[in-house]
């Protein structure tokens, strides 16, 4: 008797020190660019089930979706900080929404790791924002290498969607790359919603480019490639990591076909024996190919813990004052060092930047196939 309740007491003591850690996850769920929120879930979701604890703390994940709307961004960043008290925020994925839900972030002093945000604002000044992925500068640059050099590329039309900052940006740092190589460009532009393009394809096609390459996100990339080979264009078309959505072959449909973006994975360019560990675990589970999104949304997970459980070894009591947690938290993100990811080898440098390889994807055959691999050295910043 005296046994069992000395055996209770000390399961209660255990169960008292160990605390609920809740980490928010805001998300484009639902609207436009829902695709992207859906993907990234998949992939937090998977590395949670890997790792659902922490020191010995239960992980707890709060979802809120950002509704593809920049008001909402930030509204849902300040729900998690002020109502749900989380200790940290993963997200967004849209650069637009990264900055309007990042501003509060860094405001009320709780760390958020983007796993996608690549427009260099989201970090930039602040703090409390980190990011698992490489910026545009890079990854425009790196078109650009791959425009001039693999496709020979002379002249190029540029798509913008003036209402997204991911797409202003991924624009100049392509042109200003571009040009470097010799090449000339010029620009179009559209907003997000924008169904029809014949404009802008009809100035395009009097410039006669080698590609057009496609700045925004899915929805209206799908149909400006598909209004442009009705319109007679035969060139290349090209675009950022914001065309990796399964909708832009089953909207984009042959038109696609032969386009190619840059991104942040492969399954075929294992870059880490993780890259491995997650494409099966991930085919496992969902019963499909793993996505770019996806692995991002994993690695930031895992990454959000690596730091978390140093955080907390050196200091287990830190679970029960948050705002110190939060503090210390926010520190140790840009700590991380040669983490070994599904997306590669991830430093995050005192910026809040991660510095990796830019993959190509060709659609072929109705597929996101791997076409190349550019690693940072090659590009011209
Ligand atoms: N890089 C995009 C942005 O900053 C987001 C994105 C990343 C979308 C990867 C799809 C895949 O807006």
């Amino acid at each position: 008797m005296k046994k069992t309740l000395v055996l209770l007491g000390i399961a209660f003591a255990i169960m008292a020190m160990a605390a609920t850690i809740k980490v928010g996850v805001v998300l484009p769920m639902t609207g436009g660019i829902s695709a992207f929120g859906q993907l990234t879930w998949e992939g937090i979701e998977l590395a949670h089930e890997m790792m659902p604890t922490v020191a010995g703390n239960e992980v707890k994940l709060i979802l809120l979706d950002n509704r593809s709307e920049k008001t909402e961004a930030a509204n849902a960043v300040a729900r998690a900080i002020d109502k749900e008290k989380v200790v940290a925020i993963l997200g967004e994925v849209a650069s637009s929404h990264s900055l309007a839900g990042g501003a509060v972030a860094e405001e009320k002093h709780t760390p958020m790791l983007s796993p996608s945000s690549t427009n260099p604002l989201v970090t930039q000044g602040k703090k409390y924002v980190s990011r698992v992925c490489f910026i545009d500068p890079f990854q425009g640059g790196a078109a650009a290498v791959f425009a001039a050099k693999k496709l020979n590329a002379k002249t190029a039309v540029i798509f913008t969607d003036i209402q997204q900052d991911y797409s202003v940006g991924l624009t100049n740092f392509f042109m200003k790359a571009f040009k470097k190589l010799g090449g000339r460009a010029m620009q179009v532009f559209y907003n997000t919603g924008d169904q029809d393009f014949t404009a802008q394809i009809s100035t395009a096609l009097a410039f006669n480019p080698d590609v057009i390459f496609i700045t925004g996100y899915y929805p209206e990339a799908a149909l400006i490639s598909r209004q442009a080979r009705q319109l007679g264009y035969k060139g290349y078309i090209m675009g950022g990591d914001g065309l990796e959505a399964p909708e832009l072959i089953s909207i984009g449909g042959k038109a696609v076909e032969g386009l190619y973006f840059t991104t942040h994975f492969h399954a075929k360019a294992a870059a880490t024996p993780m890259t491995k560990k997650f494409v099966a675990m991930y085919e496992k589970k969902f019963k499909k190919e793993p996505s770019a999104l996806g692995a991002l949304g994993f690695d930031a997970y895992l990454i959000l813990m690596n730091a978390m459980e140093k955080v907390l070894k050196a200091n287990p009591d830190i679970v029960n004052n948050l705002q110190a947690f939060r503090d210390a938290l926010a520190k140790e993100i840009r700590n991380t060092k040669d983490f070994e990811g599904a997306t590669g080898k991830i430093t995050i440098d005192k910026n809040g930047n991660a510095i990796k390889s830019v993959v190509v994807d060709v659609v072929k055959n109705g597929k996101f196939d791997f076409a190349a691999i550019i690693n940072p050295d090659e590009i011209p910043m």
